[in-house]
């Protein structure tokens, strides 16, 4: 890897078997959020000329969104993982949006130029790093005083169905595999937590918002099964499975997703923070 990266296991996945799925899956995983994506470019309220970084942004698709809207300005989208990032150069030079960039960086140590930023955004992608205080410290110094910071992070597990629903989770139930550890998707549910680590790192009139909006994960059961089946965690359970087993699993996980199902396709609720504030 040729940029510093603090954050090395993560870099190694999202380099790895994540970042592979979330290129492979990106149109859904776009479609699945893009009601939530929606509420956080609203909530940024992007003026033309404005400097936008979009920090975790993944294939760039908010960062894309965030170029549209700042016009005369330049939106900067940053992540660990080098092949989201090509896909995100990809996607933005097909569209024609010349005023977004991308870089391959760790945004906890990355040296931004100071105050160069109006806006720090972030579509669930600052929920990974290992020390979070010095990564908001380190972003905080990237926005001009005043600046603005608008993110999407998810709450807790027990209110996201989606994370429940899973070959993990159903060989879980059927004591295949052990209780995995906290998820660092959900590092950041808890708002007591994140305001005293947001005023910590110099921001204020820090706000949390409950965003709670349906997502669309898939035509129908069938289909999110073999999205699930895919997933980099679930293929690595199932390989170490002899065939009935695997077979018990994705009933329980197909039973599991008919619930969510109707002709619409399966939606799943979504619950996210919304959580906005300034630069101090
Ligand atoms: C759940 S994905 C979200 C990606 C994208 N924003 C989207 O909406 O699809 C989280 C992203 O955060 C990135 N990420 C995790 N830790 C990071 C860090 N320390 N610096 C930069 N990006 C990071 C990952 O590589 C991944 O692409």
């Amino acid at each position: 890897m040729s940029f510093v990266a603090v954050n090395a296991e993560q870099a190694e996945d999202w380099n790895g078997a994540s970042g592979r799925h979330f290129v492979a899956e990106r149109e859904r995983h776009e479609r699945m959020r893009a009601r939530l994506t929606a509420r956080l470019l609203a909530s940024a309220r992007i003026q033309d000329g404005q400097y936008v970084l979009d920090v975790g942004c993944g294939c760039g698709d908010a960062t894309i969104l965030a170029a549209r809207a700042c016009g005369t300005g330049q939106a900067l989208g940053v992540d660990l993982s080098g092949v989201q990032v090509a896909e995100a150069r990809r996607l933005a030079a097909s569209a024609g949006v010349a005023n977004a960039r991308f870089e391959v960086a760790d945004a906890q140590v990355h040296p931004f130029p100071p105050g160069a930023f109006d806006l720090l955004l972030s579509n669930f992608g600052v929920m990974f790093f290992d020390d979070p205080a010095a990564a908001f410290g380190n972003l905080r110094m990237a926005l001009r005083r005043g600046g603005r910071l608008a993110f999407l992070c998810w709450r807790t597990r027990d209110e996201n169905p989606f994370f429940t629903i899973g070959f993990a989770e159903a060989a879980q139930a059927l004591s295949l595999r052990e209780q995995a550890g906290p998820s660092a998707a959900f590092s950041l549910a808890d708002a007591g937590q994140v305001g005293a680590l947001l005023s910590g790192a110099g921001f204020d009139g820090i706000e949390f918002t409950t965003v709670d909006e349906p997502m669309l994960i898939g035509s129908d059961p069938d289909d999110v099964l073999e999205y699930e089946r895919a997933s980099p965690s679930s293929a690595e359970l199932l390989a170490g499975l002899d065939p009935a087993r695997v077979a018990e699993l994705a009933k329980r996980v197909r039973d599991d997703l008919t619930a969510y199902a109707s002709p619409g396709g399966v939606t799943i609720p979504g619950a996210a923070w919304l959580v906005t504030a300034h630069a101090a």
